[in-house]
């Protein structure tokens, strides 16, 4: 389902697949937002800089999200003060301040029309029992010298209890960001898509990422992984403490007025409300509907529930646009940004950046090059990538455990109880053929396709999502088409087809 940004941007260009060997000072793997400021940074300190994406510009996550840039990031600062102290806490409330300054200068240095606006961003509940920690969050971020404000009346369709309210917070449309980015830079930046890194290793002082799927290498002294979930397992073990989660999106138009500025409750089921230009209409934009990638969803289970909340307040909306995205979370909720293992140098990550990519992965930028370039960057202690913090979130991990050996032990010997005729059109599952399992698809012709339902990151058994037809990993995210062509990370490689009439 295309969003709403891919609806109202027709700038996309095509870059080549990597087509010979090459070498660079940087080769940054992946180019969302994180790996393309890298990349501006960079270039303009005079660096010759590679870029490469198995996708297009910004097609995935960036190209997804809700292009909202703050550094309110829900009830966080309780949570960081409680946890990492108070001067944690600040540090992180100053690093994405400062990315929202850093995101209004590259656009007006480099004239980016991209739809910027500043904004006021509220943290909502609508349960008065959960007042009381609105009340505690608006302490905790004065006594880190902030500014915030407790509301309770913010102009939403619906009655509030109270809210949290950053002001000179803002929001864009992050495709023509990214590619204002791009095109800024791209006379003296070389970018690569449609091109599949499958490994980096050392040579010699420096790096050789090798892109199997056209056959060639880049050799660069540094390298940039910035490509969502790191697909390399060891050193690193990024898939140890970080899972993906799925959250939906829909534009509506309505007749009624809407609101000014940005919201995202603080409840359970969460949802997150900002408007957004397309042509002369301006759209009501509705998210929420999270669930972790791999777990069972529907269509009355995720687009279906922000469509009744937009008609029950917005009775004569047309919703024009649903689409969704995957976000990376760490057990502790802080992004993993710098050296990607201790054990190798020159070698860096940006990941985690939870459901905030815009203005985090400003900050991972900034620290990534300064590390580059040999300079001091007050941030970057507390977004260590190596750390080795006691688990803040022993639930998530718990559930993290239980998923994968569940997906990875369990599910792949239980047997499947499917039969292929059960599988309605248009959907799929898994059924056991001569005892092997095999995840087919009927389409709504009845044309058949079977793939291996096992995970090509580590084997776990993936199920099947009905709202995309994709087939989900659980264990860390990763996902494939009913083809079982590979779209996300941290797996690389398709799953394997089989021939219907074997
Ligand atoms: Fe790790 Fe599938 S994403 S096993």
């Amino acid at each position: 389902m295309d969003s709403l940004w891919s609806k109202s941007f027709d700038g996309v260009r095509n870059f080549p697949r990597l087509s010979q060997d090459i070498c660079c000072d940087v080769c940054i793997v992946g180019a969302g937002i994180f790996g393309v400021t890298c990349a501006y940074y960079l270039n303009l300190l005079g660096f010759d800089v590679v870029v490469i994406d198995k996708d297009d510009i910004a097609g995935k996550t960036t190209g997804n999200t809700t292009g909202k840039i703050t550094s309110q990031h829900g009830l966080f600062y309780s949570y960081l003060i409680n946890n990492f102290g108070h001067h944690f806490a600040g540090l992180y409330l100053e690093a994405n301040e400062s990315a929202i300054t850093n995101i209004k200068s590259i656009i007006d240095k480099e004239n980016i029309s991209c739809d910027f606006s500043f904004e006021n961003n509220f943290v909502y509940t609508t349960d008065f029992d959960r007042l009381k920690s609105i009340r505690d969050e608006v302490e905790a971020v004065r006594s880190l010298n902030f500014p915030c404000e407790f509301a309770s009346s913010v102009g939403l369709p619906f009655n509030i209890a109270g809210s949290v309210c950053f002001k000179n917070q803002a929001q864009f449309h992050p495709l023509k960001y990214v590619w204002g980015l791009c095109n800024s830079i791209c006379d003296s930046t070389r970018f690569f898509t449609h091109t599949t890194v499958s490994d980096v290793r050392q040579d010699n002082g420096s790096y050789v990422v090798s892109c199997d799927d056209v056959g060639y290498r880049v050799r660069s002294k540094f390298v940039i992984l910035a490509c969502h979930y790191p697909f390399i397992n060891v050193p690193g073990f990024y898939f140890t403490k970080m899972y993906q989660s799925s959250s939906y999106l829909i534009a509506v138009d309505t007749k009624k007025s809407l609101f000014d500025g940005m919201f995202i409750s603080a409840d359970s089921p969460s949802f997150s409300f900002r408007t957004a230009k397309f042509g002369k209409k301006n759209l009501l934009l509705i998210g929420g509907a999270e669930h972790k990638t791999g777990s069972y969803c529907n269509y009355d289970s995720t687009y279906g529930v922000l469509e009744n909340l937009a008609k029950k307040y917005y009775p004569d909306c047309d919703v024009l646009f649903r689409w969704n995205t995957r976000d990376c979370v760490s057990l502790d909720k802080i992004p993993y940004i710098g050296l990607f293992a201790n054990n190798l140098p020159n070698f860096y990550v940006g990941t985690g950046f939870k459901k905030w990519g815009m203005s985090l992965s400003n900050v991972a930028a900034n620290i990534v090059v300064d590390m580059i370039t040999g300079k001091d960057n007050v941030y970057s202690s507390i977004f260590n990538s190596s750390r080795l913090n006691p688990i803040k979130n022993r639930d998530e991990f718990k559930n993290m455990v239980v998923q994968s050996s569940k997906s990875l032990l369990i599910d792949k010997i239980k047997r499947s109880h499917l039969h292929f005729e059960d599988i309605p059109l248009n959907s799929g599952g898994i059924v056991e053929v001569n005892g092997d399992k095999v995840g087919f698809f009927r389409d709504v012709d009845d044309n058949i396709f079977a793939v291996s339902p096992f995970c090509t990151h580590l084997g776990c058994l993936l199920s099947w999502n009905d709202v995309d037809k994709t087939w989900d990993c659980p264990c860390h995210g990763s996902r494939f088409d009913y083809t079982g062509k590979n779209l996300y990370d941290p797996a690389f490689k398709d799953l394997k087809v089989f021939d219907v009439m074997d």
